[in-house]
């Protein structure tokens, strides 16, 4: 908990990590915001939006950096919603993040771009948009870490999750099996106690929560329901 993880302790096994995600803190007192979940997160998840990929702005490196420096331990999951995103690797990777997450809409050049995200020292994650066919990221699954499937069409916090993107993950995971590949399957979007346990029997391995943890009345009671029903 709150530090780096065995992501294999959760693969597969009907367990999962909970992300929640920094875009429901409360941004004058982000550190605070973390410190009231008492420990029951294990990644913390970091939304990056340029005004362009998505109509919000968010987030920057030096975000980023400041973060690495209130938790030295923490793995941060960066999930990169820009255009362009090549231009932004080496800032995000040298600000401290652990797993950078770039769109698959968003480049033209995804082999090019993964590697670059892997030649920086960061694990390498790929997003997908929920009206985007899962199969986009096939071409490249041997070179990721992490597929991050989108329950909600990203921008903002608090949207309502979108069901029919419940079979990619299935999808994932049985692809996963079929190539005996290792990568981790996220989702983000949307997601609560209404519907953790189910995400869970459909294949995810880590969930992002942000309104439903860090928005929630009291965030540390919140996250650790969902840990427990994560199986943590
Ligand atoms: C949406 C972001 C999500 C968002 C989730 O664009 O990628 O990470 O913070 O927020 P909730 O959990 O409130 O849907
Ligand atoms: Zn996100």
């Amino acid at each position: 908990m709150a530090g780096p993880v065995s992501v294999g302790a959760v693969r597969g096994m009907g367990r999962a990590l909970l992300a929640p995600s920094l875009l429901s803190a409360d941004l004058m007192n982000v550190k605070g915001s973390v410190e009231a979940l008492g420990g029951a997160w294990d990644w913390l998840h970091v939304d990056v939006m340029d005004g362009h990929f998505v109509p919000n702005i968010t987030f920057g490196p030096g975000f980023v950096r400041s973060l690495r420096r209130g938790f030295p331990d923490a793995f941060l999951d960066v999930h990169l919603m820009a255009d362009a995103p090549e231009d932004f690797v080496e800032d995000f990777a040298s600000a401290g993040a652990d797993l950078m997450c770039v769109h698959v809409e968003a480049s033209r050049h995804l082999h090019r771009l993964l590697s670059s995200i892997r030649e920086a020292g960061v694990m390498v994650g790929l997003a997908v948009n929920p009206a985007t066919p899962v199969e986009w990221t096939f071409p490249v699954l041997h070179m990721v870490d992490l597929v991050l499937v989108m329950s909600v069409n990203p921008g903002f916090g608090g949207q309502k999750f979108i069901p029919e993107t419940m079979n990619k993950t299935l999808e994932l995971f049985r692809r996963r099996e079929a190539e005996k590949l290792e990568f981790l399957i996220e989702m983000d979007g949307g997601i609560g106690e209404d519907n953790c346990r189910e995400l869970v029997r459909n294949g995810c391995d880590v969930l992002v929560a942000g309104s439903a943890v860090l928005g929630a009345k009291d965030p540390g009671e919140a996250a650790s329901r969902i840990m427990s029903m994560l199986g943590r």
